[in-house]
């Protein structure tokens, strides 16, 4: 399928790498509000076409959009693709606010198109055999997990960290789609969230240039502790957090799900890799398991995914759906703190399936 890209910017570049391991997926054309900036692009990756948004979406060549601009824009280039009757799948968060992200599900409900959005990291084949373990039975019955993604912050490295304190940014925000993902993946819907969310530091410095020495009042909070009720039974803790001095010790395996029977340690879900460790029974130890799945893994996997699907005729697995149902969490375990009180999450969605063992077609 041809697909379009809209937005140039950091990301951008590596969903073009990536996209060259599958063979259904075809970069036809790029477009960025910068024209420099996508005729730079296109350069670099031998892409034909690259010009404005409104060239992109005119023509009949693209038939799916990636939308890979700032979260501010996604819902009204999301909602312009589809209105240009493409396919559309986006970077995360969904879109900016729960009310956008409504709008843009009506709308590609409206047309009959598949939207679909990142992370699309828990179809890499580590969470996939994290996936196959728990369905197997291989911890029994799954009761509880943990998730924690701690860390200092972005005031050491990022150009310009301000809109990490903002609303609309903060740890959850950033960081929580790929937690959410990995969790739905492995233990279904959430059903409801009670939080504890606050600024923990303000104001920040900034150690790094150009704006090294500049202070930020964090005006967001900047650690949440969000209690997931799953529909299926379990009880989830994230903890989201700009405000640790040092991650957890096991970085590498910020996830970890208990079952009746064992308990799995989840790689970092903000990578499609990395080591899976279960462990069985009261006197065992962890064990180091091998992939069960062999499919390329990198940004564009979810794209390449979601072509399959529109060509059989059935839901992508990184689906709007699934993103929509990331944010309203987010949403609810923000409001929860503020307001003291249970959230409840709409939760109509189904746990993705797991991949097929030779799915997903590579060049
Ligand atoms: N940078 C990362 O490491 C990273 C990682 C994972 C996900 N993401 C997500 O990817 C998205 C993009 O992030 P980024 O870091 O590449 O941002 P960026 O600011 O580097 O790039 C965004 C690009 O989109 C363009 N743009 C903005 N509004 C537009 C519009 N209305 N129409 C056309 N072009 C528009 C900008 O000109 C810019 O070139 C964000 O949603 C972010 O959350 C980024």
């Amino acid at each position: 399928m041809k697909v379009g890209v809209i937005g140039c910017g950091n990301i951008c570049g590596q969903y073009l790498e990536y996209a060259r391991q599958f063979g259904g997926l075809e970069i036809a054309a790029l477009a960025d509000l910068d024209r420099e900036r996508a005729a730079a692009m296109a350069e670099r990756f031998g892409i034909a076409r690259s010009g404005t948004v409104d060239e992109l979406l005119g023509g009949d060549e693209v038939e799916l959009v990636i939308n890979l601009t700032i979260p501010a824009a996604h819902a009204e280039v999301a909602l312009r693709a589809i209105e240009a009757g493409k396919h559309v799948y986006g970077e995360k968060p969904f879109t900016a606010t729960v009310e956008q992200g409504q709008e843009v599900m009506a709308a590609g409900k409206r047309r009959g198109l598949a939207l679909g959005c990142a992370p699309d990291t828990f179809l890499g084949t580590a969470h996939q055999t994290c996936r196959k373990l728990i369905d197997d039975g291989a911890i029994g019955r799954p009761v509880a997990a943990t998730a924690f993604m701690i860390i200092a912050g972005h005031e050491s490295w990022h150009p310009d960290p301000g809109f990490y304190y903002a609303p609309g940014g903060g740890p959850l925000l950033d960081m929580g789609p790929y937690y959410i993902h990995a969790l739905v993946n492995l233990l279904g819907p959430v059903q409801r969230v009670s939080a504890e969310a606050g600024v923990q530091i303000t104001p920040r410095t900034i150690t790094s240039e150009p704006k090294r020495g500049q202070t930020i009042d964090v005006e967001t909070p900047d650690h949440i502790t969000a209690s997931l009720q799953f529909e299926d039974g379990a009880i989830g803790t994230l903890v989201t957090s700009f405000a640790g001095q040092h991650s957890p010790h096991d970085a590498q395996n910020p996830i970890t799900v208990y079952g009746t029977e064992g308990t799995l340690r989840v790689p970092d879900p903000n990578g499609f890799d990395g080591p899976v460790y279960l462990r069985h029974g009261p006197d065992g130890e962890d064990e180091l398991i091998e992939s069960a799945f062999a499919h390329p893994n990198g940004r564009s996997l979810g794209v390449a995914e979601m072509i399959e699907a529109i060509a059989a005729g059935r839901s992508p697995r990184a689906s709007g759906a699934l993103a929509w149902h990331a944010l309203q969490v987010m949403h609810a375990a923000l409001m929860s703190s503020e307001e003291g009180r249970r959230i409840e999450v709409p939760h109509e969605i189904e746990r993705p399936a797991m991949m097929d063992a030779d799915a997903v077609v590579s060049a």
